[in-house]
């Protein structure tokens, strides 16, 4: 393949501090910033909605591979840089609630569901150009990247964080249960038989529990300057 742009792949476990890294590093570069997890809940959403069972495996592939999922540039949206619009509404806070993280989670081991939203995730970034933040970038869906990132922290850590992120949002959550859903998450994600969570062969893993962000976004611009020739 060739592309003129890189691609910047950043994959982690729940709560790893992602989203906030991958946003910085893409205005940082002037990439697109993608949230392949916001795809996985946008589809564990319309499922909701319409009242798909979780259980159907078929109903949940037919659903990904029809649902109109868009990211549009909005500079200091919600989720900073993109608007996640699915049949033409705006869901960037109705995937965020706890309830869509778990459903997320379930959707998301169905073989079916993740070669839909993969293909689509291969035609977003085929260009480059993009930072792509999910479980499987650097493994599945860009096994070429030019960068490839798998950020950790211990559990704590990204409870705490988690439950930070849903108190600014005015969502009240006790913390031993907020910790509770993260490990159960990760334990699905880990173990699940397609594509499981776990770093590329060639990823660099940097452990952010005692690292702030924007120690870790300078990390990233470093390998992106030692791998590429774009900053
Ligand atoms: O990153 P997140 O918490 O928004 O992801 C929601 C769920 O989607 C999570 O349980 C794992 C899954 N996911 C995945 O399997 N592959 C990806 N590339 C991104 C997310």
């Amino acid at each position: 393949m060739s592309r003129l742009r890189p691609v910047v792949a950043i994959d982690g476990p729940t709560a790893s501090g992602k989203s906030t890294v991958a946003r910085a590093v893409a205005i940082r570069l002037g990439f697109r910033h993608i949230d392949t997890g916001a795809m996985y809940r946008s589809v564990a959403l319309a499922a909701a909605r319409r009242g798909v069972d979780l259980r159907d495996a078929a109903a949940l592939t037919a659903l990904a591979a029809s649902l109109a999922i868009e990211f549009h540039p909005a500079p200091g949206g919600a989720r900073g840089g993109e608007r996640i619009v699915v049949d033409g509404e705006d869901v960037a806070e109705a995937v965020r609630a706890p309830e869509v993280s778990t459903a997320a989670s379930i959707v998301s081991a169905v073989p079916g569901v993740r070669a839909a939203l993969v293909a689509r995730q291969q035609a977003l970034g085929a260009a480059g150009g993009i930072v792509m933040e999910g479980r499987d970038i650097g493994t599945v869906v860009f096994p070429n990247a030019e960068v490839k990132v798998f950020l950790e922290a211990g559990l704590e850590a990204r409870t705490r964080r988690r439950h930070d992120e849903l108190t600014a949002r005015g969502v009240e959550v006790d913390l031993d249960e907020v910790r509770r859903q993260e490990a159960e998450r990760d334990a699905r994600d880990v173990t699940r038989a397609h594509s499981p969570l776990r770093p590329a062969d060639d990823a660099v893993i940097l452990d952010t529990t005692l690292l702030t962000s924007e120690q870790v976004v300078a990390a990233i611009i470093q390998l992106v300057r030692e791998r590429t020739d774009v900053v």
